[in-house]
């Protein structure tokens, strides 16, 4: 059900509704603060060849463009030709490239990498230790994989019923992720593929009161639903109505927990 495994076979609607949701979220401050809190990270003395995996519309390497050495060589690739299309629009005067690629199988030689970033990708592929091997061929031997991902399992929508609320989560996190619980099963997944955990880091999104960023979700969320088919209309209809009018007055409660594991290949 998951959107993101294969853009390209979805509607027009629901393709403008991820793009339009990929682009906004990467636009939040708290969300913007994650990504430079690991681009800070990434050394910028040196050009270095980057590759930004599942670029989707590229807001990645878009992004790290303009702060890393200026010799250096950047890569976005995905397995969807019409968000590379708009990834190419929207970066116009970039030196980016832009590749459209068959899952787990890269048209690039082993060791090309200094970096490898994966940014909410592996919650969607359909093979996510597969595609961390392809990330471990790659990698050059002193590398760097950069794996940012949500802990859609344990992202909540506050609802006045304990039992209701986990249902309503549960659906929606499940429909939206191909593996919800990808954060939890990471450091098992890095090692099967021949990586070494180096670090990790967690930040907690909450809104209390007022939403903002979880709120643009649920606006998202509402026109994903009936594509999705994962609550009928009317329960869709009626849980973002619910949301919406917590907002509004102020009793509105969303929280997600999002990672960031650093690896390098095993020595
Ligand atoms: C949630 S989007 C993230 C896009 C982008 N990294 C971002 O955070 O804005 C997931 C992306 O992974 C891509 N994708 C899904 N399966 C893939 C695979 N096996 N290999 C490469 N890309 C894949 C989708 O086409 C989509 O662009």
């Amino acid at each position: 059900m998951d959107p993101y495994t294969n853009p390209d076979q979805q509607s027009d609607t629901t393709l403008q509704a991820m793009i339009t949701r990929l682009e906004e979220r990467a636009k939040h401050s708290v969300f913007e603060r994650m990504i430079r809190d690991y681009i800070a990270e990434i050394p910028k003395d040196r050009p270095l060849v980057v590759l930004d995996f599942g670029c989707g519309t590229g807001v990645l390497i878009r992004a790290l463009e303009p702060v890393l050495h200026p010799d250096s060589d950047l890569y976005g690739a995905d397995i969807s030709s019409r968000l590379l299309e708009s990834a190419r629009a929207l970066s116009e005067g970039t030196r980016i490239h832009w590749d459209k690629v068959e899952p787990e199988r890269l048209p690039y030689s082993s060791e090309t990498f200094d970096v490898i970033i994966m940014h909410t990708l592996l919650s969607h592929v359909s093979n996510p230790e597969a595609t961390l091997k392809e990330a471990a061929r790659l990698l050059k031997p002193a590398g760097r994989l950069i794996v940012f991902d949500a802990d859609h399992a344990g992202t909540t929508f506050g609802l006045p019923e304990y039992s209701k609320m986990r249902e309503c989560d549960f659906r929606l996190t499940s429909a939206i992720a191909s593996h919800p619980d990808i954060c939890r099963q990471m450091t098992r997944y890095l090692k099967a593929a021949g990586f070494e955990l180096r670090s990790h880091r967690s930040h907690v999104l909450s809104e209390c009161g007022r939403g903002d960023f979880w709120l643009s979700s649920v606006k998202g969320f509402a026109r994903l639903i009936p594509a999705l088919g994962i609550l009928s209309e009317a329960e869709g209809e009626a849980w973002v109505k619910q949301m919406l009018e917590a907002h509004e007055t102020g009793t509105f409660f969303a929280a997600g927990a999002f990672y960031t594991f650093h690896a390098g290949r095993a020595s």
